[in-house]
């Protein structure tokens, strides 16, 4: 029987403005998946990543249960519940509906789910960014998957060189999941321009064509597609099995040390770099920089063995230093041009209540003749 591996996130409070959630309220979530888990699920564990709080939860329901999903929102209503009795700004920030309809797609937290036949070794990564949104993925997932220059594995292994399948979602369509399919390594040009918009089209899955089987699973959901105005950042997480048919380990990890520009940091509006953070890490620096932790696991009939820290490795101090240069000489030309999101993206309505208003208050200036020239 399949093996269901399943994280579902959500930011339901935090200490300090938008940096952390509180140890309280880690522990009542912690203690709800612990009491329900005992039934519904094979294994969990649960992290968090700035003010995000992702629960990975290893079960046989499949993808998409009511069971799974329920309990996950469960956990979050009872962590909201103890952000509010503590006074935590954003309490319950994405639970947007007040009732749970049997899956929470649409409701506030993100989820990301593989369905797999366990491998003999079966390793694979917990990804959970804050401050971004799921296209930040878009950039390492082209690098590990379709190019060779960081993945030799592309050229060496028979099965990887085979190519993936790239199942890639058009965000912005609301009234339904609008996705494409993709081939690696015929039409990389064609996913090469879709993935160059990551605030559109967002990577929701790869497969491997030589088997078959789903490599990454990636939440793409928007905040502000479902409530209608902002409420928080996308702060996605994704999964990614790694080694024998797919991509090495450190294949995947490997595209992180470029401290890419994502969209995130304050009030969700700017362009402010990705940097890799260890697991618990809190946000800072101009309500960033966006963050991405990386827990490495191997799951046995559904156990899972503890995590393991991939970005808490002394390489990534000089890729934090990195990011760190590039997030200041971002913020110095503050609010102008690349520093901050064009009109569409921004998660505010200010500014275009301010321009509707400017608008109105432009005039065409006559043109000059020979005649009033003279
Ligand atoms: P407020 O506008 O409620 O302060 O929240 C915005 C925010 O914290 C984004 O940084
Ligand atoms: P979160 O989405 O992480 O709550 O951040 C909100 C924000 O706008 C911070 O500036
Ligand atoms: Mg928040
Ligand atoms: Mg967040």
């Amino acid at each position: 029987m399949k093996l269901t591996l399943s994280v579902i996130k959500a930011d339901i409070g935090s200490i300090g403005g938008h940096i952390g959630p509180s140890r309280k309220l880690l522990d009542a979530v912690k203690a709800l998946v612990a009491e329900r888990g005992k039934v519904d699920l094979l294994d969990h564990t649960v992290g968090s990543t700035g003010d995000d709080i992702a629960i990975l939860m290893t079960h046989r329901h499949g993808a998409g249960s009511p069971i799974v999903h329920g309990l996950a929102w469960e956990a979050f209503v009872a962590g909201a519940q103890v952000a509010k009795e503590q006074g935590l700004y954003g309490a319950g920030q994405d639970l947007l509906k007040d009732a749970f309809s049997g899956n929470v797609h649409g409701m506030g937290p993100a989820a990301a789910e593989l369905e797999i036949e366990e491998r003999p070794n079966e390793p694979f990564l917990l990804f959970a960014a804050d401050k971004t949104d799921p296209g930040a993925f878009n950039f390492p997932l082209y690098l590990a998957f379709v190019d060779a220059m960081n993945t030799p594995g592309l050229i060496l292994s028979p099965k990887i060189s085979q190519g993936f399948r790239f199942v890639i979602m058009d965000v912005n369509h609301t009234t339904g999941d609008r996705v494409i399919e993709l081939l690696a390594p015929e039409q990389i040009y064609d996913i090469a321009a879709l993935l160059r918009d990551p605030e559109r089209y967002v990577v929701e899955s790869v497969w491997s064509r030589a088997t078959g089987e789903q490599a990454v699973a990636v939440a793409t959901s928007r905040l502000h597609n479902i409530a209608g105005r902002y409420t928080g950042k996308d702060d996605p997480v994704m999964l990614v099995r790694t080694q024998m048919n797919f991509p090495a380990t450190g294949e995947v990890l490997a595209p992180f040390a470029a401290g890419h520009y994502v969209a995130g940091g304050m009030r969700g509006s700017h362009n402010m770099p990705l940097m890799p953070v260890a697991l618990g890490t809190t946000t800072s620096y101009f309500d960033g920089p966006p963050l991405v932790t990386c827990a490495a696991f191997c799951v046995h009939e559904g156990r899972l063995t503890e995590p393991l820290d991939a970005f808490s490795h002394p390489f990534w101090d000089e890729v934090r230093h990195n990011v760190t240069r590039k997030a200041v000489d971002m913020r110095r030309q503050g609010f102008f041009g690349a520093a901050m999101l064009p009109m569409g993206e921004l998660e505010y309505t200010g500014i275009s209540e301010k321009l509707a208003t400017l608008d109105k208050a432009f005039k065409i200036r006559p043109p000059v003749t020979r005649a009033d020239a003279a």
